[in-house]
This record gives structure tokens, C-alpha cells and sequence, in this order.
């Protein structure tokens, strides 16, 4: 069954009118979107577009621009790359499916959209999920300086052991794409899916070691030093079974003190080291 008529019947409700096409696990929810896009007239207007109201609650929209002709004919045909991967937003599109079937702490997708241009490419897509409502990013929550450092971090670490328990294995989880709740009630929640795989990995160590040596290197090495970080994943591994420590420690080290490519990310979850 090809790639959109598989969404489809996920998401049976449809607003199209023109070239935007909208679909939604629920009318109520197409309609709302339909509405909020078909009028700004640009992209950064309808990017603005983020929160909407449906009647029954908040959504989030993110709108994605495809830049080059190449991926405008993939994602309108629903092909892959010749890597096997999807382009971004239909990975994202996916990823969130499969996560949150999982039972991972990933927001609800509730739908997603397009806009074709007058060819009929698809030049702007649309990913349609529960709102966070009253969350703020993990970023700009430290940056306030309002939520407390050790508390953000061990529940962060918490959200890995979880995520890694469904198998959910998030390539891009820096600060930006965690979801939390300043008053610390509602659950922490992984965002931003696109650079994710859902699914077993033989080298679970390896993917353990990046992770926690991007968090620090994206961001956590302005509130932590080095040696206080290294305390807290040391006691962190506590609660990952099958850790091997002699894979782990060189991958971690090299992951703390340089930016490691989405390329080679999705490299190390397959073969098991770095480019
Ligand atoms: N479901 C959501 N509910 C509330 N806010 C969200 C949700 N998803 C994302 N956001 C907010 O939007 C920001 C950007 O989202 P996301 O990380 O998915 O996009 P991105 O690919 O990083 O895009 P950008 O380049 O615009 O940051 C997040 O840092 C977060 O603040
Ligand atoms: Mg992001």
C-alpha cells in the first residue's frame, strides 16, 4: 500500500481545497487546521500558524519547506532517498507514529498536510500533533534560570531510560527537543522526531554513548562541569541493562567535545561506530 494511502486511512478526515490538503483523526481537527493555513499567505505566516485551537484542545503544527526539486518529487510520490531514508518531514511523520504506538512519551500525532504548488509537487508539509500546552523546551527552561539544574537532568535521564525501554532511539535529543513542565507535574516528553529510529539496535552502547555525550556537548556543558556530568551518567547507566563500558567510554568522551553529523548518527546506530 503506498505511503499516503496507508496515512489515510489513519487519518480518514480530509479538508482539500486548491492545493492544501489536510487530514486529521478527527474532523474537528481538519477543519481547524484547513482554516488556520488557507490564508496566511507565506511561509513564515503560516509557520507562525503553530498553536491552534480545534474545540476540543490545542494542536501543534509544524510547516516544513522542501527546498529542492529532488525531495519535492520523493515526498509527493512518497520515495525514499537512495539511502533507504525517508526525507525529513515523512520520516518525522513516521517516527512519531511508531513512537508514540510504542507507548513512548512523544506527543500524539494527530494528523499531517500539504500544499502542492501549481505542478502538483508537494512544496510545504505539515505534521499535526497534540499540543504541550503549558510545556516549555528544556533550552530555554534552563536559560530562564527557573527550573533547577539537577532535577532537569535526572529527568531527562529519566526520559532516555524510557525511551530506550520502547526502543525509540532519538539521534537529535539535545535540550531544544525535550518537553518540559516548569512546575515539574506534567510528564517529560521527546519532540522533534525526524532523526530518530524506532526499532531494535544491535549497538545499543553505541547509540547510549552519543546521546549522552550530545546532550552535554549541545547544551548541558553551560550549567555542568565536565567531571559532575560524568557522575551523573555513571549513575545514569545504572539503569540501562546490556551497557558495555568499553564501547561506551570512547564514543562518549569523543561525543562531549565535537558536533557529530546527522549522517553519522544514523552510521553509528547501524554499523556501530563513527565515520
Ligand atoms: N507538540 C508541541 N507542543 C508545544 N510546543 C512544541 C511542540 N513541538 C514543538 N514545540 C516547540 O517548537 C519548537 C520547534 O519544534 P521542533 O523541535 O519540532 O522543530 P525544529 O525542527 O527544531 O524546528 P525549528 O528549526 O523551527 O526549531 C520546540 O523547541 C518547542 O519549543
Ligand atoms: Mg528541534
Amino acid at each position: 500500500m503506498s505511503l499516503y494511502r496507508f496515512m489515510g486511512r489513519l487519518f480518514p478526515f480530509v479538508q482539500q481545497q486548491q492545493n492544501l490538503h489536510i487530514f486529521s483523526d478527527a474532523n474537528s481537527s481538519a477543519n481547524a487546521v484547513f482554516n488556520a493555513l488557507a490564508n496566511p499567505q507565506n511561509f513564515e505566516e503560516r509557520r507562525a500558524c503553530n498553536f491552534i485551537t480545534d474545540g476540543q484542545g490545542q494542536l501543534f503544527v509544524k510547516t516544513v519547506t522542501l527546498k529542492s526539486l529532488a525531495s519535492r518529487l520523493r515526498v509527493t510520490f512518497g520515495w525514499r532517498r537512495r539511502s533507504g531514508q525517508y526525507d525529513w518531514p515523512v520520516a518525522e511523520l513516521l517516527n512519531n507514529l511508531g513512537a508514540h504506538n510504542q507507548g513512548s512519551p512523544t506527543p500524539k500525532l494527530r494528523g499531517f498536510g500539504f500544499r502542492r504548488s501549481s505542478l502538483g509537487l508537494v512544496h510545504e508539509f505539515y505534521l499535526i500533533t497534540e499540543a504541550l500546552a503549558g510545556y516549555q523546551d528544556a533550552r530555554h527552561a534552563l536559560a530562564s534560570g527557573e527550573v533547577d539544574v539537577l532535577k532537569a537532568v535526572e529527568s531527562i535521564f529519566n526520559l532516555m531510560v524510557e525511551l530506550h525501554s520502547k526502543n525509540v532511539h532519538h539521534l537529535d535529543l539535545w535540550c531544544a527537543n525535550i518537553m518540559l513542565d516548569p512546575q515539574g507535574q506534567a510528564q517529560i516528553k521527546a519532540i522533534d522526531l525526524e532523526n530518530c529510529y524506532v526499532g531494535a539496535t544491535e549497538h545499543l552502547s553505541q547509540v547510549l554513548a552519543f546521546q549522552f555525550g550530545f546532550l552535554y556537548y549541545e547544551g548541558l556543558k553551560a550549567y555542568l562541569s565536565e567531571e559532575e556530568y560524568d557522575e551523573l551518567v555513571k549513575q545514569a547507566l545504572g539503569y540501562f541493562s546490556h551497557i558495555d563500558l568499553a564501547v561506551f567510554m570512547p564514543i562518549y568522551s569523543i561525543c562531549k567535545h565535537r558536533h557529530i553529523s546527522r549522517k553519522g548518527r544514523i552510521k553509528l546506530l547501524k554499523r556501530g561506530h563513527l565515520p
